[in-house]
């Protein structure tokens, strides 16, 4: 199964994807946690991509479906991969579709978690992530046990450099611009879309979540 999920910035994806994953066992493929481990890594990729990430435009479509195409070339054929994150224009869904025609596989389910700037807005500003083992936190709702200190591998965690006021309205604005058209291309594909509730407490949403993915599957 191939499974698309959807939804601005802040909006839970990764913190959903993760359970997801975990239930599972399926292929989890956040394109930006694979910019970031390309920034840290110091590859041409990682510094081609550092200044569209930190003004949070998006990286040009080319490098995602290469970046994505060679991610894949990596995973059995038959595991179950959740995209988070990824497609984010309709360039790069008409991209995925034609990788994944090319393997004998298609889009078989997309969700897309929903919630009012004003949360997205306060769950930025309140991340906090571990660059070590990509535990995620936040200081208003799931804080570490203490402060700045990764509860799962004692790591120093870090504020995001573009979770920032400014970059974040920016990224907001880049969302509705560029990837909400993609609600349109994914109603009228042959995967259903499913639109989930995410201003709610994470185990919620993530059983919505869960109930979505089986219904899409079935
Ligand atoms: P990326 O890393 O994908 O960022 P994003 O889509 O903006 O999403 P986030 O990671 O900010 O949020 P999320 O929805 O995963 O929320 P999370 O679970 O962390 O991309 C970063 C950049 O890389 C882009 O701006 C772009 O430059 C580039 N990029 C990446 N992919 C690209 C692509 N395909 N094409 C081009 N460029 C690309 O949760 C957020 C916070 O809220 C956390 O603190 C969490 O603990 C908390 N939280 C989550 N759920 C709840 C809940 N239910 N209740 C309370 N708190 C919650």
């Amino acid at each position: 199964m191939v499974i698309v999920l959807l939804g601005p910035p802040g909006v839970g994806k990764g913190t959903q994807a993760v359970r997801l994953v975990d239930d599972l066992g399926a292929e989890h493929v956040s394109t930006g946690d694979l910019l970031r481990a390309a920034r840290r890594e110091g590859t041409e990729l990682g510094q081609l991509a550092q200044g569209y990430m930190d003004r949070g435009e998006l990286v040009p479509d080319d490098l995602i479906l290469n970046l994505v195409k060679d991610h894949l070339a990596g995973v059995d054929a038959d595991r179950d991969v959740l995209f988070d994150g990824f497609p984010r224009t309709t360039d790069q869904a008409a991209g995925l579709d034609g990788a994944l025609e090319s393997i004998g596989r298609r889009v078989d389910a997309v969700v897309l978690f929903e919630a009012p700037d004003e949360t997205l807005i306060q769950r930025l500003s309140g991340r906090r992530s571990c660059p070590d083992c990509g535990a995620v936190y936040n200081t208003f709702f799931s804080p570490p046990a203490s402060e700045g200190v990764c509860d799962r591998c004692g790591g120093s965690l870090v504020h995001r450099k573009d979770d920032t006021p400014e970059t974040v309205a920016r990224r907001l604005e880049v969302y509705l611009d560029q990837t909400a058209p993609l609600i349109d291309f994914y109603d009228e594909h042959e995967a259903p879309l499913s639109r989930v509730r995410a201003d709610r407490p994470v185990e919620d949403v993530f059983t919505d979540f869960r109930s979505a993915v089986e219904t899409q599957a079935s």
